[in-house]
């Protein structure tokens, strides 16, 4: 599958992203990653990418003439691709968005800084963009949403877990709510013990016992989740 980013900061996306599982999957070919500086589509000699708003009120808006000149850069290198940008005000991301994202082939991010993009960038895409938020509350850009979304969606495609159960029984996987507790070693610690059930050896005990606190945790932290 394939990302492209498009940001002010490209170096807020390529370092966390060479790490850990997204790196490896980078290095094994089932993810490829391409950042793209929007600033290189900036206007004049000093590459200006925003300006005060119309109607006034404080803070810069990214102009939509240079991020769609930043847009149809990568689009006419890679291909056209599904653009998600990212704000506040869009759709909120969970791991149902997750998994309809990892179906598509090509992803572009577009994420936004100061008071975000000028609306007609958005408009101007039609069905071709889905504006998204990760939460109710406002970071300062776009990256972390990118990051966020990108992890999610990469774990999900064949091959990127080792173990490809883990996606399977995770917490929000389909007809799931949150996950049980975990334990490992060591099996007393500072006189904290584990479940006896999860020593017992018994497959379908444990399978049951997990059951009953996934349901439990999920109906006392996540009350909606539990009526879903
Ligand atoms: C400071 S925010 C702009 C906030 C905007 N003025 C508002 O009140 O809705 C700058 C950028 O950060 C990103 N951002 C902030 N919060 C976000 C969130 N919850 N989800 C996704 N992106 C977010 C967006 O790309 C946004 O354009």
């Amino acid at each position: 599958m394939r990302f492209d980013v498009l940001t002010l900061f490209p170096e807020m996306v390529r370092a966390p992203l060479s790490a850990s599982i997204i790196g490896r999957a980078q290095a094994a070919g089932q993810v490829t990653l391409g950042v793209h500086d929007i600033r290189e589509h900036g206007i004049g000699r000093h590459r200006t990418v925003d300006d005060t708003p119309y109607g006034g009120g404080s803070g810069m808006v990214m102009r939509c003439d240079v991020v769609a000149d930043a847009l149809a850069a990568v689009t006419t290198a890679h291909g056209p691709g599904k653009v998600v940008l990212f704000e506040p005000s869009g759709r909120p991301f969970d791991q149902r968005m997750a998994e309809r994202f990892a179906t598509e082939a090509h992803l572009v991010f577009v994420c936004g800084h100061y008071e975000g993009v000028d609306a007609r960038f958005a408009a101007s895409l039609g069905d071709r963009v889905e504006v998204v938020s990760i939460g109710d509350f406002v970071l300062t850009g776009g990256e972390y949403a990118a990051l966020v979304v990108i992890d999610a969606v990469s774990r999900l495609l064949p091959g990127v877990l080792g173990n490809a159960d883990s996606a399977r029984v995770e917490s929000f996987a389909p007809g799931r709510g949150l996950e049980f507790p975990q334990y490992t070693r060591p099996r007393d610690w500072e006189g904290w013990g584990v479940p006896e059930v999860l020593l017992s050896g018994n497959h379908a005990k444990i399978e049951a016992w997990r059951d009953a606190q996934s349901e439990e945790r999920t109906a006392r932290v996540r009350p909606d989740l539990a009526r879903r």
